[in-house]
């Protein structure tokens, strides 16, 4: 379905919890947050339900997201319902890779297509201080069985962060020509736990590309499978790709095509927006497929057209990145 500024509208973001195994500085404080709890969000039933419906109005894809998407009980039972679902081709998950390893291959089986992993240190001790917990090793263990297993395209996040891990860019470039991962570069956005956030420690795409073209020619007419915002380029005689993600400094908003759920069953039209839909009111009303329909495309057609992020994501607004899904 198309939005009111002829963007078609055909990815679903669905976070399937708040609750992550990682305390990452930039997103959760330290003490982690108030459980949602089992009351108020969606079941695994009514979420595959409300897919469902997405895919009435025109969704095609699906992601996955959290929190932590692999600490929700049964999630292989929802990827397995969601790739029944008549018009869904791509179910994909964004997750931090501590728990993937042992479920990499009943997760294949059940449909996942595709996996991002979230990493932003090569080095085991700033891999530490920034997530304040979890072991690079198993992050890397469950980056391995992707590859065994044969998931394809496999992405690496990485928020580039300065005095952090800015150090670290050409590391993760050299990772990228040895072994089949696309590397993405994501500009630091000011959402998640404000706290630490400083317009200081942003590194721009520009900065980044500028640091790795010292060293590597980049190649542009990359297509990487995929649905995001991530601009991607060939590196001589490398296996995998890299790719910048600028929500800053050029935000990709007219190419936009998604809308998210949250865990607690409210649509959002816009990562960056304030409006939500109430999904789950709705369910909790004994609503029709039709009022359902009526919700989704009611979020598609008043879809923002931009975000205004640089004007601050504002103490106002209600939701964290961890209660969105990124
Ligand atoms: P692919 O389909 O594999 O390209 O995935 P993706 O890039 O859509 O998803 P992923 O969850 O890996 O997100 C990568 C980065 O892009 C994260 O930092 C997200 O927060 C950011 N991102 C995803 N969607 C949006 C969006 O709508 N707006 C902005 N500004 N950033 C986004
Ligand atoms: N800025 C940019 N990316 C972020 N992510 C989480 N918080 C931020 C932020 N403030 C990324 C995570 C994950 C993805 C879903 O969003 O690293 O890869
Ligand atoms: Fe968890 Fe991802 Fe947030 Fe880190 S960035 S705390 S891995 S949800």
């Amino acid at each position: 379905m198309f939005d009111s500024y002829a963007r078609n509208i055909d990815y679903l973001r669905v976070s399937v919890t708040n609750r992550c195994n990682l305390r990452c500085k930039y997103c959760m404080p330290e003490e982690g947050l108030a459980d949602l709890g089992h009351t108020s969000i969606l079941t695994l039933e009514e979420i595959a339900r409300l897919v469902r419906i997405g895919a009435r109005v025109g969704i095609r894809k699906v992601r996955l997201t959290g929190g932590e998407p692999l600490v929700r009980r049964n999630i292989t039972k929802l990827i397995a319902d969601i790739a029944q679902i008549p018009g869904i081709s791509d179910i994909a998950i964004t997750t931090n890779g501590m728990l993937y390893a042992d479920m990499a291959e009943e997760l294949k089986a059940a449909g996942l297509t595709r996996i991002n992993f979230s990493l932003d240190s090569l080095n085991p001790e700033t891999f530490k201080y920034i997530t304040r917990r979890g072991s690079l090793n198993e992050v890397i263990r469950s980056i391995a069985k992707a590859i065994e297993i044969g998931m394809a395209p496999i992405k690496i996040n990485t928020v580039v962060m300065k005095g952090i891990n800015d150090h670290e860019i050409l590391d993760f470039v050299e990772l990228a020509t040895r072994m089949p991962l696309h590397v993405r570069f994501i500009e630091f956005m000011p959402v998640g736990d404000l706290p630490f956030y400083k317009t200081d420690r942003v590194v721009t795409v520009n900065e980044v590309r500028e640091i790795i073209e010292q060293k590597y020619e980049l190649y542009k007419g990359v297509n990487v499978q995929g649905n995001g915002p991530a601009k991607s380029y060939h590196i001589h005689s490398g296996i995998g790709t890299i790719g910048f993600i600028s929500a800053m400094s050029d935000h990709f908003c007219g190419e936009c095509n998604r809308i998210r759920m949250t865990a607690d069953g409210k649509l959002r039209s816009c990562l960056f927006g304030k409006e939500e839909l109430n999904l789950r009111l709705a369910l909790q009303n004994h609503a029709s497929d039709e009022k359902l329909i009526d919700i989704f495309s009611k979020a598609i057609r008043e879809k923002p057209q931009r975000h205004h992020m640089d004007e601050g994501w504002g103490a106002d607004n209600k939701r964290k990145m961890y209660q969105i899904g990124g």
